[in-house]
């Protein structure tokens, strides 16, 4: 069954798919020689999955989607990389909200159901002079999965937000098509929609939450937006907008 749908996936789409029950971690096999632009690698199982902010990915064997998609946007000035976070995390977005969950995008590639989360990101990149040579966008999206371990976040799965239970691999060839139309946005610098959607999908903003600095300080502010560059526009109670980069503040969220 498995086969036939992979088989389905990789005429329809002209990639080539890459499915191991039990690999590492799908960037990883991504990073190899022979994959190209537009690759997928997928596994049931990852051994030694990568999460951000150096943490690892733990998904339950076979119940969710775990794989990498390989690109090589070397139309992307490096300066930009972050347009290609974007462009996944609207996806993502385009994906659920088409299976009515109420997906928000938390800055700066994570996706979330109220305080839950849903998918996790890992894009990393390659860089030939000022442009982008290679990028590779790990993606974990919980879908059938209804229990969880211990976790430094609330998860939750497409199963648990509708109670239904999905076959996984068409989801991905759903998610592949709705990519490459924010892929293509992307490539024709038609930004100004990835940058709407963007912001109108993102988790916090314009709402008055707490925040933590590395240094353990906490304070109250309100998300304004995000920077072409990627830093997020948080305002401070008085009024005074700051600009983060990733690592430099931490969402404080209620469990
Ligand atoms: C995070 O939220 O911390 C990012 C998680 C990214 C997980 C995915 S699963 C597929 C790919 N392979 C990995 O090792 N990590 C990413």
């Amino acid at each position: 069954m498995i086969d036939r749908l992979i088989d389905g996936v990789r005429a329809r789409r002209g990639v080539r798919f890459t499915y191991l029950p039990t690999v590492s971690s799908t960037n990883d096999v991504a990073r190899e020689e022979g994959y190209g632009d537009g690759d997928l690698i997928v596994a049931d199982y990852q051994t030694a999955g990568r999460g951000q902010r150096g943490n690892g990915w733990e998904s339950a064997v076979g119940e969710n989607l775990t794989f990498s998609l390989v690109l090589e946007p070397d139309f992307l000035p490096a300066e930009r990389q972050f347009y290609l976070s974007k462009a996944v995390s609207v996806a993502l977005s385009d994906l659920l909200i088409r299976h009515r969950i109420a997906a928000r995008i938390k800055w700066p590639n994570d996706i979330y159901v109220g305080d839950r989360k849903i998918v996790g990101t890992l894009i990393e990149h390659d860089v030939q002079g000022a442009m982008l040579s290679r990028s590779i966008a790990g993606i974990g999206l919980n879908v059938n999965q209804t229990e969880f371990g211990p976790m430094t976040v609330i998860p939750t799965s497409m199963r648990l937000e509708t109670g239904i239970e999905r076959a996984r691999l068409p989801l991905l060839d759903e998610f592949y098509h709705l990519f490459n139309i924010r892929y293509r946005q992307l490539r024709e610098n038609d930004l100004t929609e990835i940058d709407r959607v963007y912001h109108e999908r993102l988790y916090r903003r314009d709402e008055l939450c707490a925040y933590r600095l590395p240094g353990g300080a906490s304070f109250r502010g309100t998300i304004r937006s995000v920077a072409p560059s990627g830093e997020l526009l948080l305002e401070h109670e008085d009024g005074t907008v700051c600009r983060y980069l990733f690592k430099e503040v931490e969402y404080v969220i209620p469990r």
